[in-house]
């Protein structure tokens, strides 16, 4: 049979990689985004309680109400702008469908769609199984900031869509207020369409708001924007997510997620939209993460690794160019090998592989972890 490929440039991704290794070799998994901690039991008993209570059943496609309503109250209230529950949000399985759907519903063969990158990977495949031509402007390290006058210049009459993440997976950079007036600017009179991925809203630090599409209308008129439970309450294994849309642009996304998933996990949604009516559970996060951040940062401040900034997410990019010239994957491979501890090499982020010798570690873990990763890392 002759079978060609779709998308011939997608592999195992590296996050499965560096799992895989880090279990071989027994050592400490800071490589991919995940907690080493489990939610809150509260938040499980419920899920549990739904499914005693005879919740078993399919959602309404959109998500359930109860689940919706609370999801458009919190964003009204955190970005100053009115959500409508009914025909504005939609729960999706994880961001990762919220993202596909927006993608597959809106980019046509030809369209282009502006990616930065070092990016999270389901993007880029996202756009051209959809037929789209990704249009990569690639940042740079130690701050990874936007030049918004280089965007522009990328802009053509094929653009369909510019896919922003903020807090920014892998480089724990964030998307300032200024950054998003730009945005909105460039983009105002235009039909182009923005997918804003917004899974760590609520891990941002010292003190800075999360500038959410959602805030500004000339982008949330445009705007898909894509949330996580999995984030936001450590349970990434869930798969739980959602999206916020106007109408119009809601309309189109719910014709491809009725048949891509149709709806998601029935006894989740109702726990979450209880869960959710305390807002001690998300509003704590920012205080609990930087923590977790600071502790490492202190722990590997001996180390010859040098911090990037991070100002959001819960990962930490650290510079090796003191320690070795190695390329970034051969060094993190060594990092498993002969030091024990997984890091992801963020070349693996960037569809040119363009490497800047910057590994990003997780700190999503408990202390010990954290600590004992540290003392590994300050050997090197
Ligand atoms: C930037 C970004 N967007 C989306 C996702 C996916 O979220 P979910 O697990 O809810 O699909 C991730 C997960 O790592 C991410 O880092």
């Amino acid at each position: 049979m002759l079978l060609t490929s779709k998308l011939p440039d997608v592999g195992t991704t590296i996050f499965s990689v560096m799992s895989a290794l880090a279990q071989e070799h027994n050592a400490i998994n800071l490589s991919q985004g995940f907690p080493n901690f489990p939610p809150d039991a509260q938040l499980i008993d419920r899920v549990s309680y739904y499914m005693r209570e005879g919740y078993n059943q399919y959602a309404p496609m959109p998500g359930w109400p109860a689940l919706r309503q609370a999801l458009a109250d919190k964003a009204a209230l955190a970005y100053g702008q009115p959500v409508d529950w009914a025909e504005e949000v939609t729960i999706t399985a994880g961001a990762t469908q919220a993202i596909y759907c927006a993608i597959a519903a809106t980019v046509r063969p030809g369209d282009e769609v502006i990616l930065f990158e070092p990016a999270y990977d389901s993007y880029r495949p996202a756009v051209e199984v959809n037929g789209g031509i990704p249009v990569i402007y690639e940042l740079r390290a130690p701050d990874y900031r936007v030049d918004w006058g280089m965007v522009e210049s990328l802009i053509t009459s094929a653009t369909r869509m510019i896919i922003i993440n903020t807090p920014h997976n892998p480089t724990g950079s964030t998307l300032k207020r200024e950054d998003m007036l730009a945005l909105q600017a460039l983009t105002d009179g235009t039909d182009v369409l923005v997918l804003s991925d917004e899974v760590y809203e609520h891990l941002i630090y010292d003190g800075a708001a999360h500038q959410s599409a959602l805030r500004f209308p000339g982008l949330r008129s445009r705007s898909f924007v894509t949330f996580s439970f999995g984030k936001t309450f450590h349970a990434t294994g869930w798969k739980v997510g959602y999206c916020i849309a106007p109408p119009q642009l809601m309309a189109e996304f719910r014709k491809v997620h009725q048949y891509n998933t149709f709806s998601v996990h029935t006894p989740t949604q109702c726990a979450l939209a209880d869960y959710l009516r305390d807002p001690k559970h998300y509003e704590q996060l920012p205080a609990f993460y930087q923590a977790k951040r600071d502790l490492l940062l202190e722990q590997l401040e001996p180390s010859r690794f040098d911090a990037l900034p991070c100002e959001g997410t819960y990962f930490c990019n650290f510079s090796y160019k003191s320690i070795s010239k190695e390329p970034d994957t051969a060094f993190a491979l060594r990092l498993i090998k002969e030091y024990g501890v997984a890091a992801i090499p963020v070349s693996a982020f960037y569809s040119s592989g363009k490497d800047e010798q910057v590994i990003r570690l997780c700190f999503a873990k408990t202390e010990g972890t954290l600590r004992a990763a540290a003392a590994a890392l300050c050997r090197v």
